[in-house]
């Protein structure tokens, strides 16, 4: 790797307010090592982030740690580094436009097709899922849609019992492993700038109501939420990094893929290569939905779908 660093490579760190800052030059080669590693567009706040991780700590310690990160075991340190240098900003129908448009018209036609194809389970990938809040409002859009549509009944304790065979697959994954944990735990607080924000009162029936915070000065009295274990139960949260070679054998046969708010912090080429893999995880003619404001960098791979309000892909 280029930016290998030596310790004599290192130019002197300076003092400031008492804290010993890295220098430039430091700061910068752990930004190329984590932007290979995760795909991240190089940037002034990416730049101050790491700073954070690494300020106060020695050269020599520092040294270390950025040879360790680019060897064949690197990868542990950086997703541990990835925990402080992601935005894991998120809540519950977010963007509630694109969700409509997956429960009016991408959810129905999946549905159709699979009634021709004679397959009866429904796969959806929360690429970057950060604390889960994405994968189970799909989850929950698409219990509510098939319950409409008398293809599932749901009992009051939330269970789900799918008629005919149907069946659906919820997977959420993320770079982060204290935001997979947190999305695997399903269990939500409804204080301050909460995950419930925007939340549509009709979907609370998926959740347990699990008491107040008594305490009003840290918690505000607020209210905690668990997913209900039928909502849970059709979901599976794992740490995986989009910018990676690798596809796990459970991402492939995706019905249509989620990557919103995320690609604003990756490179134009990282972009590339995660939505070829994308076309990979895709069954045939799947659909693919990202952020309005995202490119569509190999458009060869994908034909532009026209919905009512938004656009989106389907695998050519
Ligand atoms: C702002 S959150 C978006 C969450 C959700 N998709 C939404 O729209 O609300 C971005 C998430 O992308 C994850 N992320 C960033 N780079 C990633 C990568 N290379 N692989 C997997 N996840 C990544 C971050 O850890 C973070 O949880």
């Amino acid at each position: 790797m280029d930016a290998r660093l030596k310790a004599s490579n290192m130019d002197a760190p300076g003092i400031i307010n008492g804290n010993r800052m890295p220098s430039e030059k430091t700061v910068e080669i752990i930004e190329n090592v984590f932007a290979k590693f995760a795909g991240f567009k190089k940037s002034e706040p990416l730049r101050k982030k790491i700073t954070r991780v690494i300020e106060g700590k020695s050269d020599i310690e520092i040294m270390e740690w950025i040879n360790y990160m680019m060897t064949s075991h690197g990868d542990a340190e950086l997703f541990t580094l990835a925990e402080d240098l992601t935005n894991h900003e998120t809540f519950f129908f977010r963007d509630i436009i694109q969700l409509q448009c997956f429960e009016y018209e991408i959810l129905p036609a999946i549905i159709k097709q699979k009634k021709k194809d004679n397959d009866r389970v429904i796969r959806i990938w929360s690429g970057a899922c950060s604390t889960g809040e994405e994968a189970y409002s799909l989850a929950m859009i698409a219990c509510k849609f098939m319950e409409a549509n008398n293809l599932a009944t749901i009992s009051e304790s939330g269970q789900v019992f799918f008629k005919d065979n149907w069946n659906l697959k919820i997977y959420g994954t993320d770079i982060s492993r204290q935001v997979v944990a947190i999305a695997r735990n399903g269990i939500y607080s409804d204080a301050g700038l909460s995950p419930f924000r925007s939340f549509p009162p009709q979907y609370y029936r998926f959740f347990d109501f699990l008491g107040k915070n008594e305490d009003r000065l840290y918690h505000q009295n607020s209210k905690n939420y668990g997913v209900k274990k039928g909502i849970k139960d059709l979901t599976t949260f794992e740490c995986h990094n989009l910018n990676s070679k690798d596809l796990p054998l459970m991402l492939k046969g995706m019905d249509v893929i989620f990557l919103r708010n995320t690609m604003i912090y990756l490179d134009a080429d990282s972009q590339a290569q995660i939505l070829k893999k994308f076309h990979t995880a895709l069954s045939k003619k799947a659909y693919l939905v990202l952020s309005v404001v995202d490119r569509m960098h190999v458009p060869e791979l994908y034909s532009e779908v026209r919905l009512d309000k938004n656009i989106v892909y389907r695998k050519s």
